[in-house]
């Protein structure tokens, strides 16, 4: 990321706790695109709304969510940290945008075949629209790049298509079209500790496939203990990794971890066992997880201090985005 005038989006939906895969894969990547660019970081509180959800546990993961994003280095000096339903023109540019987006489209999105699976007929019409409303989060502040993980790939790239055409529908030039910025190595899809071909995830039913935020240093000492592996010392080269998915996760993880290379890490390691590298691995996540574990104990006490943070970040998007809004309500005669 290069161009002066890069506008970073990105956003978290506020359920469950932060864990390992979402703070390699995009936040401690925000956390660096502070400096470079004009950022805007948001709770994606409608997105949460696309599966059954508990109001009162909704209400409190908002703040939970931002506590955790501030406890990770999310510096509100810096940037722009608000929750998405405080502004409405979020779900408004997201209604234009449906008038745009073909069912076709979403219908090849994998999130949606994945979290629908053979119940579609039963799923929320807001699963089957989550990538428009994507899109109008990320269209709305003009985002040049979006910071994610190899999961939200395809929404972005299909925030691509809606921005071209309607452009192009409506011979405008308002929209930019924004640009995917995935992490390089492993960071882009962290594995699941009980199984390297699925990606870590809030909605796995096992807490051990995960490491949280809120675990203790022994949780996690103890998650990667138990984290599944094969019986073969680690070789001394990347390439024999490639057919050993859960190995080559665990040192995927220590190298984004320490930013390493992975034949840095290998150069190492090489011809030990896992009974020697998985207490190294877990030094070095404890390492990482327990300070902001504890910024996030000290800022829970502040909820007035993380609304006035939210509330203060809202007003700045929304100053953002109203011009653009305005645009594109123009832009389909709705002036
Ligand atoms: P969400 O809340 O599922 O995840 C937040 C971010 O964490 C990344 N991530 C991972 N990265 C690497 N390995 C993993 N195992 C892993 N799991 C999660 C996700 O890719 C994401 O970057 N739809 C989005 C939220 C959203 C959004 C947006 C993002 C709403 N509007 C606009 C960007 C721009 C989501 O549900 O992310």
């Amino acid at each position: 990321m290069t161009e002066s005038n890069a506008r970073v989006v990105s956003g978290i939906q506020p359920t469950g706790d932060l864990h390992l895969g979402n703070l390699l894969g995009a936040i401690l990547r925000w956390v660096r695109m502070q400096d470079e660019a004009q950022c805007l970081f948001f709770l994606a509180d409608l997105h949460a709304l696309t599966v059954d959800i508990d109001p009162a546990e909704l209400r409190a993961n908002v703040r939970e969510m931002a506590a955790a994003l501030i406890a990770s280095g999310i510096d509100p000096a810096k940037s722009i940290l608000f929750r998405q339903s405080a502004i409405p023109a979020h779900s408004e540019l997201c209604w234009i945008l449906n008038g745009t987006a073909r069912m076709g489209w979403l219908n090849r999105m994998t999130q949606w075949k994945d979290k629908a699976g053979k119940n579609r007929e039963g799923a929320s019409v807001a699963l089957f629209d989550y990538p428009v409303l994507q899109a109008a989060d990320i269209l709305l502040y003009q985002a040049t790049h979006v910071p994610v993980g190899e999961d939200q790939k395809q929404h972005v790239e299909l925030t691509r298509d809606i921005a071209l055409k309607f452009n192009n529908d409506f011979d405008v030039e308002l929209f930019v079209v924004p640009e995917p910025f995935i992490g390089g190595g492993t960071t882009a899809r962290i594995m699941s500790l009980r199984d390297g071909k699925v990606k870590m995830s809030k909605s796995d039913p096992s807490d051990m496939s995960r490491v949280q935020l809120t675990d203790s240093d022994d949780e996690i000492a103890q998650k990667i203990r138990k984290a599944k592996t094969d019986p073969e010392p680690l070789p001394d080269n990347a390439d024999a990794l490639e057919a050993r998915p859960e190995a080559k996760n665990l040192v995927g993880i220590y190298a984004a971890v320490t930013g390493e290379s992975i034949d840095e890490v290998l150069s190492r390691f090489a011809g030990q066992g896992f009974g020697a590298f998985k207490p190294a691995l877990a030094e070095v996540v404890v390492n990482l997880i327990a300070p902001i574990r504890q910024r996030l104990g000290e800022l829970r006490r502040e909820p007035d201090e993380l609304d006035r943070i939210l509330a203060h970040g809202a007003a700045r998007a929304s100053e953002i985005g109203a011009p653009v809004l305005a645009r594109a309500r123009a832009a389909v005669g709705l002036d």
